[in-house]
């Protein structure tokens, strides 16, 4: 069966983020859409994470004079228009030839920061080198050799990458059943285009008495080698994958930047808590130490909002950016950021916000 080709317009039927999902999954084998729209065991984070951000309420607020209202901050040194980042997905040539060179070219444009993942599919010199290259943070996987490691780091660096977002909720695999029901592989031609040796962050090791506790979670990272890497680098150091208030406060004292609240999109350990449970909690720990951004389950302009008010700074989306690239390229995933920007900017018009700094949680419906 022969599947559609790309987009090159937008139709009309296409009006919220959500409706890209049927334009990507017929677009694509099936097994690359279990990969890249399922999550972990029965997937009742991911699920989860949607809903917590539809149960919360909006404090409507009227006749509030919000003319002149922007949308744009600065974090960790970087310039954003608008508060929504496109988060680090691996291997997004699975969604589109051009891969993260395209969904980097979409975030140029409409102002937005992109994070490369470790397991890019393209070398992330060639997203740096792009006439328009956007906001550029990258996402590190400890690598279970150092040196490994501190070659991605000082190749980022070099490469104009200005903060690190490094990944501590995935040392292993997740227990993914639709991935494995669909038989998923990577197809030839598409790889972790950055990693010189072949090795993979989720590489199990041979015969152990504990495939998990003697093998791979042998070479895991640990909080020493957290203290190691701020060692190792110049640039901001941001957390991603944090779900616990204890680890947050960790985290802080060993001097991170930042912090991700993120359960990976539900895609590591299934019945995490959605994250907009867990952020309130954690920035309540937190107290405004360091920003904190937040993932998961973000589908509409009124989660932006949502998120900022219960202390986000900003916000990244994963699977929407995806099905954007999978059904229209570079112009469906603009048009996803175009589509949450629009949405969050008459979400706070409505709530009597003209400027990030007046989101708090008086735009939550508290009865
Ligand atoms: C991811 N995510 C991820 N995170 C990361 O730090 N490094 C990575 O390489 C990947 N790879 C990856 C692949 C795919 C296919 C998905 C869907 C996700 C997690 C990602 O950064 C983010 O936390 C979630 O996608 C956020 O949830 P939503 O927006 O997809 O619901
Ligand atoms: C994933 C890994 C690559 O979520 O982070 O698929």
């Amino acid at each position: 069966m022969s599947r559609p080709p790309l987009l090159t317009r937008i139709p009309d039927a296409i009006a919220a983020v959500p409706d890209y999902a049927t334009y990507a999954r017929e677009r694509l084998d099936p097994a690359i859409w279990a990969y890249l729209d399922g999550a972990a065991g029965d997937e009742l984070s991911a699920r989860w994470n949607r809903e917590a951000w539809e149960r919360l309420r909006l404090h409507g607020r009227v006749l509030a004079d919000v003319a002149g209202g922007d949308t744009a901050l600065t974090l960790f040194g970087s310039r954003l228009e608008h508060p929504v980042l496109l988060a680090p997905v691996a291997y997004q040539r699975l969604a589109h030839p051009d891969g993260e060179l395209a969904a980097a070219r979409a975030a140029a444009a409409l102002g937005a920061g992109f994070v490369l993942s470790t397991l890019a599919s393209v070398e992330l010199e060639a997203v740096a080198a792009l006439p328009d290259a956007p906001p550029l943070w990258f996402q590190l996987y400890c690598q279970p050799e150092r040196a490994a490691s501190v070659e991605l780091v000082q190749r980022a660096e070099a490469a104009g990458y200005s903060a690190l977002v490094v990944t501590v909720d995935a040392p292993l695999a997740g227990i993914r059943n639709r991935e494995r029901r669909a038989g998923f592989r990577l197809p030839p031609g598409v790889s972790a285009a950055n990693l010189r040796h072949g090795q993979t962050p989720f590489a199990p090791g041979s015969a152990q008495a504990s495939l998990v506790f003697d093998g791979i979670m042998r070479t895991a990272p640990t909080w020493r080698e957290l203290d190691w890497l701020l060692d190792q680098t110049r640039l901001p150091v941001i957390l991603k994958g944090i779900v616990s208030p204890e680890d947050a406060a960790l985290a802080i004292e060993r001097g991170v930047a930042g912090l991700i609240v993120s359960n990976h999109g539900g895609r590591v350990l299934d019945t995490l808590p959605a994250t907009a449970e867990a952020l309130p909690v954690i920035a309540e720990r937190v107290a405004g130490r360091v920003p904190i951004l937040v993932d998961g389950g973000i589908r509409r302009g009124t989660d932006v909002l949502k998120a900022l008010a219960l202390g986000a700074s900003a916000v990244l989306i994963g699977r929407p950016y995806l099905h954007g690239l999978a059904a229209a390229g570079a112009l469906g995933v603009a048009h996803v950021l175009k589509m949450l920007r629009e949405e969050f900017e008459v979400a706070m018009a409505l709530t009597g916000c003209a400027r990030l700094a007046d989101i708090g949680p008086g735009v939550l419906w508290r009865p």
